[in-house]
């Protein structure tokens, strides 16, 4: 049987300033465990703000969203937030690492922020990803010492902390070159081959977007089927 691990139904958003403006426009849609799922559009087509609402930051539109078969309807802030902390792991164009914190430290701060496991844990944890990423021997370093390719790998490494349902990515390889970008995409591919981890990216690198299982397609707001 397949399990779903999102779930879109009929989700419409508008902006409003400077004049009213339908920016997504009846998005359904769901994904299924295990997989590695691309969405593709032109810029500006509402790829950002889709994934911005998928990921429980935006709760400003129509429609149903539902994130391990649990609706995300009428939630607290604060339940919000444990839901992205404990299932939804991030990686964006820009790594946003701490520049005070060390690499090990940068890992493991959304293991932290959740508080379900002890930070002994959460330091081996992290540990264990930097191994699987291939970048153990940079932990002790700060991000500003490391290249474009290692950022967004303890990029990956912190994703992975909190075990995420999902792991969505805004442009994760918009900032690489061929060589680093193919890298992350293995990684990710690998990922998903070897340990069943369901992936959401946005991309507008057809290279990237072609290899993954299944590429959804936007335009003007909406599915193209
Ligand atoms: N905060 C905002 N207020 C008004 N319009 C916005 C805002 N954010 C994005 N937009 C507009 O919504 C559309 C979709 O933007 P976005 O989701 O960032 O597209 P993409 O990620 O596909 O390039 C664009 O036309 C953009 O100008
Ligand atoms: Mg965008």
């Amino acid at each position: 049987m397949s399990e779903k691990v999102l779930e879109a139904i009929a989700i419409n958003k508008y902006f409003f300033d400077p004049v009213k403006f339908q920016v997504l426009s009846d998005i359904t849609f769901s994904i299924e465990k295990g997989t590695f799922v691309s969405i593709v559009g032109k810029s500006g087509c509402g790829k950002s703000t889709l994934l911005y609402i998928l990921s429980t930051m935006d709760t400003d539109y129509e429609g149903q969203l539902f994130i391990d078969n649990q609706s995300l309807y009428n939630k607290t802030n604060a339940e919000l937030s444990q839901v992205r902390n404990e299932k939804i792991g991030f990686v964006f164009q820009f790594h946003y690492l701490i520049e005070e914190f060390n690499v090990l430290r940068n890992v493991m701060l959304p293991g932290m922020k959740l508080g379900k496991f002890s930070e002994q844990e959460i330091e081996h944890r992290a540990i264990r990803h930097l191994e699987t990423l291939g970048i153990q021997d940079q932990a002790l370093k700060h991000p500003n010492q490391l290249s474009g390719g290692q950022k967004q790998r303890v990029a990956i490494a912190r994703a992975l902390i909190n075990d995420p349902l999902i792991i969505m990515g805004d442009e994760p390889t918009g900032n690489l070159d061929k060589k680093n970008s193919d890298l992350v995409f293995d990684i990710f591919k690998e990922l998903c081959q070897e340990k069943k981890q369901t992936l959401l990216v946005v991309t507008h690198d057809p290279d990237f977007s072609q290899r993954t299982d299944r590429i959804i397609e936007m335009q003007d707001g909406k599915i193209l089927v």
